[in-house]
């Protein structure tokens, strides 16, 4: 990819006063992480599960639980995957840029905790993280050594509800909390930097369009054309391990020299 395109993108992130990342399964593919769509995608060879995913547990929150432990179906795969996986230079480069105070929040739909794992700070996961367990009635989120699965489903020590994988199911509700953040950072944002989402699942999805709607700039990283690349500023295509690491040095180089051509 030219460097203009990256000195562009550098240069409306540098002329933003409050930058957002919105972070899809693209920036984990380098991870060996599949993505849920397109080429490779998880939903594109076992079909998208069944809308109402968060019902069915409901109904059945045994079943379900003794479903998760067996790891039936396409669960296997990815958790093999999610466990062996680690951060790439792309995780790394969003965390840099948060401690250079460019980047001021991190909203990602990814459930694989690599942002945290790389040291992103300022961070909300509207899906969840795989890596812990909540209370479906307070919320409270729990470190698997903390809940015994001896009997299924296991209880919340707090108020007595279910607890369920931290991971937000289809059909379940985004918690509270956390989409309150989502909602008051996407407010606050004159910049979205999308990296790796096809923008198709809401209400992630929305919040590119929120920016767009007060005429904020938007910044696609996709190797591939998405359903917002006609409404991104710029749109730069590659893999996300490969073009963040050069836009972060594009736009250090900057900060070093503000006199630079930049
Ligand atoms: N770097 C950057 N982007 C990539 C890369 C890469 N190396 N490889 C693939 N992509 C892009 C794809 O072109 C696609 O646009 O990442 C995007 C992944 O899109 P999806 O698989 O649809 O993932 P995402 O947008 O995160 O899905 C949203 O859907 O299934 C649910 O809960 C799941 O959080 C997920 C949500």
């Amino acid at each position: 990819m030219e460097n203009s395109n990256i000195e562009r993108a550098g240069r409306l992130i540098l002329a933003s006063k409050y930058v957002v990342s919105l972070t899809g399964a693209g920036i984990s593919v380098e991870s060996g992480i599949r993505p849920f769509r397109g080429p490779g995608g998880l939903w594109t060879e076992y079909g998208e599960p069944p809308m109402d995913g968060y019902q069915r547990f409901l109904a059945d929150p045994k079943a379900s639980w003794e479903r998760r432990v067996k790891r039936e179906g396409y669960t296997g795969e990815l958790y093999k995957a999610l466990e062996g996986a680690k951060p790439n230079p792309a995780h790394y480069a969003l965390t840099e840029l948060e401690e250079l105070r460019i980047l001021r929040y991190l909203i990602t739909q990814n459930i694989d905790n690599l942002h945290r794992a790389a040291g992103s700070k300022d961070i909300a996961e509207i899906h969840g993280n795989f890596s812990k367990l909540r209370c479906i009635q307070c919320d409270s989120r729990y470190e698997p050594e903390e809940i015994s699965l001896e009997t299924l489903p296991p209880y919340c020590p707090r108020c007595g509800g279910i607890i369920k994988s931290d991971t937000v199911m289809f059909g379940e509700p985004i918690p509270a909390d956390v989409l309150k953040i989502c909602q008051d950072e996407t407010g606050k944002c004159d910049c979205m930097l999308l990296v790796g989402t096809s923008a198709f699942v809401y209400p992630a999805a929305g919040f590119p369009w929120e920016v767009r709607e007060k005429e904020g700039v938007l910044i696609e990283v996709d190797p591939y054309e998405t359903e917002l690349t006609p409404f991104c500023n710029i749109s730069l295509r590659g893999k996300a391990g490969e073009v963040l690491p050069r836009l972060v040095e594009c736009i250090k180089a900057n900060l070093q020299e503000p006199e630079s051509p930049l």
